[in-house]
């Protein structure tokens, strides 16, 4: 017989047959009732065992943390709680799990801390929380792919292991096979790559977008969902070393498109989870409020998880030029307690994590898309606008997390683009590639990068991206 699911036997398929059923044993009391999971829910299945007659050793290895069959019938529970239980027939061990050794693991079943379970990242799925964030981070990326087959996107995969730096920001991870105690070097006494194995230097990709460009601009509406590694030594609650990253590229689409897909494709995802994943929200935002409560009552939050997706998905996201929102910092005062010390002096400066977020929690209050930003603070790639000061840069900010979204209208004139590489020392050599694409058939075209870890923060109400990753990569720790 095919195993059941807990999900499924909760819906009250199978009422009155026989099933079987494989878990882990959440808990066990009364010697009686033993609470199962599956992983298919964050609900657990109550089977009822018939211990006079259960072999005697059987019902000592039934304990938290081990894996086991059951077979029986499902039927109507008696008890409060639950609609459904099992009554057992037979059960099997499948994995016992000592008690004893249990104790010291996050097995345990009582309240331990995320910082806790990130020190077991391997047993922490099994726990409530990580199981509905893993479940819900799942149907995040089935929706991703749900939009843009619907939207006409075609998905490519872009290279791990790439040449360039896409982002000019010099964070990358070096690809090599040399052996590092013994790497070869050219008479100016710099490594020479001629022998490694790709017969130069590379690095793993900070972003799929310039292949994906080279893509839009022949299938027309491309997207890459992999993952992006950054060498930022950032140890911040927002960043991550290996994160996954969503980049669609639009031919003959400029900014205003660009940022019309972005908030369409954004709340799509939302509404998806929303519709799919009561059971595993509930639980979180229950979870939530259960920590909202040990704070004090000015540092809550004023809307409960549900609260913030609905109003996400109700409303426009605002749209503001990166001008009027340095004057609207400029006119802002510091707040008194230092939280918000957002004064911007110039015009030109890049904004720092508190000044978005004063523009989206205390000045919008809803999420923010910026656009039109300094030519100077943004990549090589976006379009320059008539001002010659401005590119047609877009981020998309978003509550409790900041940005969420980077993405622009690119240069798509050969001698503009030519031209800010040869300002930049960017090698044209081994992007010529990429200026091929501004030769052939070149056309306004745009795209963005969303941050997938973020986006699950947002969906879950997490606040450390840590804990919305299976394995975090993060400065001094790939321990798993
Ligand atoms: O703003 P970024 O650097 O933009 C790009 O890489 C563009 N090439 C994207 C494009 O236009 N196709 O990164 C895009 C997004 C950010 O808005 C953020 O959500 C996320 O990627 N991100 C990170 N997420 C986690 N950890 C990090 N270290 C991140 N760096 C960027
Ligand atoms: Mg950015």
């Amino acid at each position: 017989m095919k195993n059941n699911t807990v999900l499924q036997l909760l819906e009250g398929k199978k009422l009155h047959q026989d099933i079987q059923i494989s878990g882990w044993v959440k808990a066990y009391r009364s010697n009686r009732f033993i609470a199962l999971n599956d992983g298919s829910t964050i609900h657990n299945i109550q089977c009822v065992v018939d211990f006079e007659n259960t072999d005697e050793q059987i019902l000592k290895q039934i304990t938290t943390g081990a894996a086991i069959k059951v077979e029986g019938t499902l039927e109507e529970s008696q008890g409060h709680g639950q609609k459904y239980e099992v009554v057992v027939k037979h059960i099997h061990i499948l994995g016992a799990a000592n008690p004893d050794e249990v104790k010291k693991t996050i097995l345990q079943p009582k309240k331990h801390s995320l910082e806790k379970l990130r020190e077991q990242a391997h047993l922490r799925v099994r726990t409530n929380t990580f199981g509905a964030v893993m479940r819900l981070r799942s149907q995040l990326s089935f929706a991703v792919h749900e939009y843009f087959r619907k939207n006409g996107f075609f998905y490519v995969n872009t290279p791990i292991i790439t040449g360039s730096d896409a982002e000019g920001a010099g964070e990358m991870f070096k690809v090599t096979n040399y052996d590092l105690n013994n790497v070869p070097k050219n008479e100016e006494g710099r490594v020479d790559y001629k022998e490694d194995f790709f017969g130069k230097e590379t690095n793993l990709t900070v972003s799929g977008q310039l292949e994906a460009e080279t893509y839009a601009l022949g299938l027309g509406k491309v997207y890459t969902f992999g993952p992006t590694f950054r060498a930022e030594n950032s140890n911040t609650s927002r960043h991550l070393a290996e994160f996954w990253m969503i980049e669609p590229e639009v031919a003959f689409c400029d900014l205003d498109g660009n940022m019309d897909l972005a908030e369409d494709f954004i709340k799509y995802v939302l509404q998806y989870i929303v519709d799919h994943c009561q059971d595993d929200l509930e639980f979180l935002e229950n979870r939530l409020l259960q920590e909202e409560k040990s704070k004090p009552e000015k540092d809550r939050s004023p809307m409960k998880l549900r609260e913030k997706l609905d109003f996400v998905l109700a409303n426009n996201f605002k749209r503001v030029s990166y001008t009027e929102a340095i004057d609207i910092l400029k006119k802002s005062k510091p707040n008194k307690k230092k939280k918000f010390n957002y004064i911007i002096e110039e015009w030109g400066a890049d904004l720092q994590s508190e000044h978005e977020r004063y523009l989206v929690e205390k000045h919008f209050k809803c999420p923010v898309i910026l656009f039109d930003y300094p030519a100077d603070i943004k990549a090589f790639y976006m379009r320059l606008n008539e001002d010659e000061k401005t590119v047609r840069a877009m981020d998309i900010l978003f509550p409790g997390i900041g940005e969420i979204v980077g993405g622009s209208q690119r240069e798509e004139r050969y001698d503009v683009l030519q031209s800010k590489m040869k300002e930049l020392n960017i090698d044209q050599e081994e992007l010529s590639w990429y200026l091929d694409t501004r030769k052939f058939g070149t056309c306004v075209h745009s795209g963005f990068g969303l941050g997938f870890e973020r986006l699950v923060l947002f969906a879950t109400g997490m606040t450390n991206i840590r804990d919305v990753i299976p394995y975090p990569r993060t400065p001094q720790n790939a321990d798993f």
